[in-house]
């Protein structure tokens, strides 16, 4: 069978991204804006500023990424634009742009769940990975451990009751004054500190219940940093250090409740934007190795938001036969 192209467009958050990805897993071309310097001033990201961006950048950005793989809109096979979650505006104003080509070039169109995208990214850099597996997604909104069957087929396991995991991180980063986006700020400087300088709880550390919590480790930093008795470095390296001891608890749990080796899967996948924390990659790379499966970790480009894993998500689902024939309906609503 021949191989098929989807342009991919990304645009649920702070992160203006394109991509054209063909189903042998070769990313032919792509680009991506963040939009960290006009949301610094403000500490983190401001809806409207985001999809007034997302709406300046997004056309030119596919022309040119059309034009840098040499490819026309009528060489694209479909197009995969992310439909939600995410902040509205921004959701938006990539998904019209994705209908508006799709309508133009008499492609269809596929919407994408940007969740689905984090999922499933994996798969895209790893062709040995196979359903099912276990997935835990760690983003700046979301923190859950789910166990993928396929596209469409997950089974949500555990999640946050209160805060995301780069949630928790964006927050400490915003305490102890290292600005935005907080999660890369607070592992460079949790690198200089010494973690057992700063005591810290770890929220659900051994609970019965599946989820996830994090407000009470980022009010512990808070009362830490307003102590004046610690140094930041001690206090990041010391939130570091106990969010992913929440981690690894809480995925040991998952592990042991889905009997993953009984149930066939053969791999641990993280995925999301805390993924490219390297301290938390060693630590579940060691945890994963311990019960028998291999971790599988997306390249760090791959874990923050990207197009190509929206693409690859259509793509996925057009393998799957979840796309139906003609595309997924224009009148599909953005979702927040
Ligand atoms: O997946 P993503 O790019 O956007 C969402 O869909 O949320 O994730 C962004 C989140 C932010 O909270 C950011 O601080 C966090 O991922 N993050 C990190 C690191 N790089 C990004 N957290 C910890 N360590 C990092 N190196
Ligand atoms: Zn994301």
């Amino acid at each position: 069978m021949a191989h098929q192209v989807v342009l991919g467009i990304e645009s649920s958050c702070d992160e203006s991204a394109a991509a054209l990805v063909r189903s042998d897993r070769t990313i032919i071309a792509q680009a991506i804006a963040s939009q960290d310097e006009a949301h610094r001033p403000y500490g983190g990201v401001v809806p409207e500023i985001a999809a007034r961006a997302h709406a300046q950048v997004l056309t030119p950005m596919i022309a040119q990424v059309l034009a840098q793989a040499g490819m026309e809109l009528d060489d694209v096979d479909a197009i995969a634009a992310t439909a939600g979650p995410g902040l509205i505006g921004g959701v938006m104003v990539g998904l019209v742009t994705g209908k508006a080509l799709a309508m133009a070039s008499d492609r269809p169109l596929i919407a994408v769940n940007h969740l689905e995208g984090h999922a499933l990214s994996a798969r895209l850099c790893d062709e040995t990975l196979q359903f099912p597996f276990l997935l835990l997604l760690v983003s700046g909104g979301h923190c859950q451990i789910l166990a993928v069957h396929g596209p469409g087929q997950y089974r949500r396991l555990a999640t946050t009751i209160d805060d995301a995991l780069g949630e928790a991180f964006d927050k400490t980063a915003k305490i102890l004054g290292l600005g935005y986006p907080g999660g890369p700020a607070v592992e460079r400087l949790a690198a200089m500190g010494d973690a057992a300088a700063v005591p810290l709880p770890r929220p659900l550390k051994g609970s019965a219940e599946p989820h996830f919590s994090f407000a009470g480790l980022k009010s512990a930093v808070m009362r830490a940093h307003q102590s004046g008795e610690h140094l930041p470095e001690d206090i990041a390296a010391a939130f570091q250090q106990a969010a992913i001891d929440c981690v690894l608890d809480r995925t040991a749990r998952a592990l042991m409740t889905e009997r993953v080796t009984e149930r066939g899967m053969t791999a641990l996948v993280v995925a999301g934007g805390v993924a490219a924390n390297r301290r938390l990659r060693a630590a579940l790379d060691e945890q994963a190795a311990t019960h028998g499966l291999r971790l599988v970790a997306p390249p760090l480009a791959l874990c923050t938001d990207n197009a190509a894993m929206i693409a690859w998500a259509g793509l996925e689902r057009m393998a799957a036969g979840l796309v139906p024939p003609g595309g997924d309906r224009l009148d599909i609503m953005a979702r927040p």
